[in-house]
């Protein structure tokens, strides 16, 4: 499954590498080796990748072969790249860049702990008296044996409905209802992708996703993302689709997380046809589809541009709602909804009927309850972005237009060390290696602004007084038990 950058392309991702910051008197086959190396430690250039012949390169970048060469040599002799005489060469790390991926679930029971590892917000207010209610309708269930493996019916309607108002005409009989959009994703997986399927996916994407890949012990190739303007390259991302043929590509384009990302409305439908070719079927996650911020306009869903049953779209109740309900959905072809509820009967029968009915009242309020959401994310956005410009001016942050998340690019290669260093003052995060392959993303850190503005405020604080302690290397390091990433 090699994917192969071309001369191009490669110039474009490397951009203004000749004049990088730091740069003095080093050649320029050693500034673009460094630039190359930049590339692969933030995964904007995946790991075995064929990169471009030198001839190529040098005319895509306008420079001498002899530049090139050198430069290649040298990634070969920092174990970047892997070359086999007659066949090209490949982008590798050195050693053996691994990262755990698991997300094991330890109680937090520090009060004083500021959790920035979970991005979700605490449960709206409505949420008791749609529990309430949902007691009082449970009785009209309560004949029957309260098996319905692709989901109540109410909930089944409702959620077609919110996509029918998205302008994708969508019938109940396409919904089937989960424990979640995490269980979503694993019976998909489970139906779509035979064990040792190829998948491509995002870089940075969300880790739990990966976690799924991983239990059906995927083969995972990557797409980098760019941390500033839209995200996705159309061109690489089309690209890799023809070349590699994947079995499946999982996708988050509305307010991706971790970057914030939307993915604009001329790539979805090029991206449908390339998947169609291909043989590719798209996994789309749409959990933060509700939470656009600042009057941000969504481009149609990507299953809007589906004539082939290729796309695949899920989401679920914990972005906007809460995460403790435990409601997510598919919304695929009528068909596929049986297969999946076929397979479902075999890992867990059914979805509580009580829990659907809470989502069912929920969502018949959701035009408040959503509303209030996109004000107080964008409010706590805002307060984080303040704080972050007044206490770390050196980290670069990209205003996301949705969401929940943020990405900060940060001051050196120091997210996992960041991290280590805030427990000890009472901050956890989510460090950027947690959201790529192969320890990359170093530079990154994933911060969600789903707590109250004045935690927020005051986890900025105690970061900016650890940021510094790191380069003078008084951090000492301890066993620390895993926690949930979400
Ligand atoms: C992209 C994405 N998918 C899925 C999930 C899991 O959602 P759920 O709680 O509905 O299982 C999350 C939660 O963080 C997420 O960010």
């Amino acid at each position: 499954m090699t994917s192969q950058v071309r001369g191009v392309q490669l110039a474009r991702l490397l951009g203004q590498w000749h004049a990088l910051p730091g740069r003095r008197r080093s050649p320029d086959y050693a500034a673009l080796a460094a630039a190359v190396r930049g590339l692969l430690s933030d995964a904007r250039l995946p790991l075995g990748v064929r990169l471009p012949a030198e001839r190529e390169l040098a005319e895509a970048l306008r420079i001498s072969r002899t530049t090139v060469t050198a430069a290649y040599r040298e990634l070969r002799e920092t174990g970047h790249l892997a070359s086999r005489r007659g066949a090209g060469s490949w982008t590798m790390l050195p050693g053996t860049h691994r990262v755990a991926s698991t997300g094991l679930w330890t109680p937090l029971d520090d009060r004083d702990m500021i959790d920035l590892g979970v991005a979700a917000l605490a449960a709206p207010a409505e949420l008791v008296p749609a529990a309430r209610a949902a007691a009082e309708d449970l009785p009209r269930y309560l004949a029957g044996a309260g098996y319905h493996p692709t989901g109540i019916i109410e909930l089944r309607e409702a959620v077609a409905r919110s996509y029918t108002e998205r302008g994708l005409p969508t019938s109940a009989e396409q919904i089937m209802v989960t424990s979640g959009t995490q269980h979503a994703l694993d019976l998909v997986l489970r139906l779509a992708l035979a064990p040792g399927g190829s998948v491509l996916v995002e870089s940075p994407t969300y880790p739990n996703a990966l976690a799924a890949l991983a239990a059906r012990r995927a083969r995972i190739s990557t797409h980098g993302l760019a941390t500033d303007g839209t995200g996705w390259d159309a061109d690489l991302l089309l690209g890799s689709i023809r070349q590699t043929r994947p079995k499946l590509a999982y996708l988050i384009p509305e307010f991706q997380n971790p970057t914030g990302h939307l993915m604009p409305a001329e790539l979805r439908e090029p991206l449908v046809a390339a998947a169609h070719a291909a043989g590719t079927d798209l996994v789309v996650d749409e959990s933060f589809v509700d939470l656009p911020l600042d009057g941000t306009t969504l481009p149609p869903p990507i299953a809007a541009f589906d004539r082939h049953s290729r796309v695949v779209s899920i989401g679920g109740m914990s972005k906007p709602y809460w995460g403790g309900l435990r409601i997510g959905w598919v919304r695929a072809s009528a068909p596929q909804v049986q297969r999946l509820a076929a397979a479902r009967v075999g890992v867990d029968m059914a979805s509580p009927v009580l829990d659907q009915l809470v989502a069912v009242h929920l969502l018949g309020r959701a035009p408040t309850i959503v509303a209030a959401r996109r004000t107080q994310l964008a409010a706590q956005r805002d307060a984080l972005l303040g704080a972050l410009a007044q206490r770390l001016p050196d980290w670069r942050v990209s205003v996301p237009r949705g969401g929940v998340t943020l990405w900060a690019e940060l001051d050196g290669p120091i997210s996992s060390a960041l991290a280590r260093a805030a427990e000890e003052v009472g901050v956890r995060l989510a460090p950027g290696p947690r959201f790529g392959l192969d320890g990359t993303l170093e530079r990154f850190l994933r911060l969600p602004f789903t707590l109250p503005a004045a935690d927020l405020v005051e986890a900025v604080g105690r970061l900016a007084a650890v940021r510094y302690d790191l380069d003078r290397g008084t951090g000492r390091p301890r066993w620390r038990e895993p926690a949930v990433i979400a």
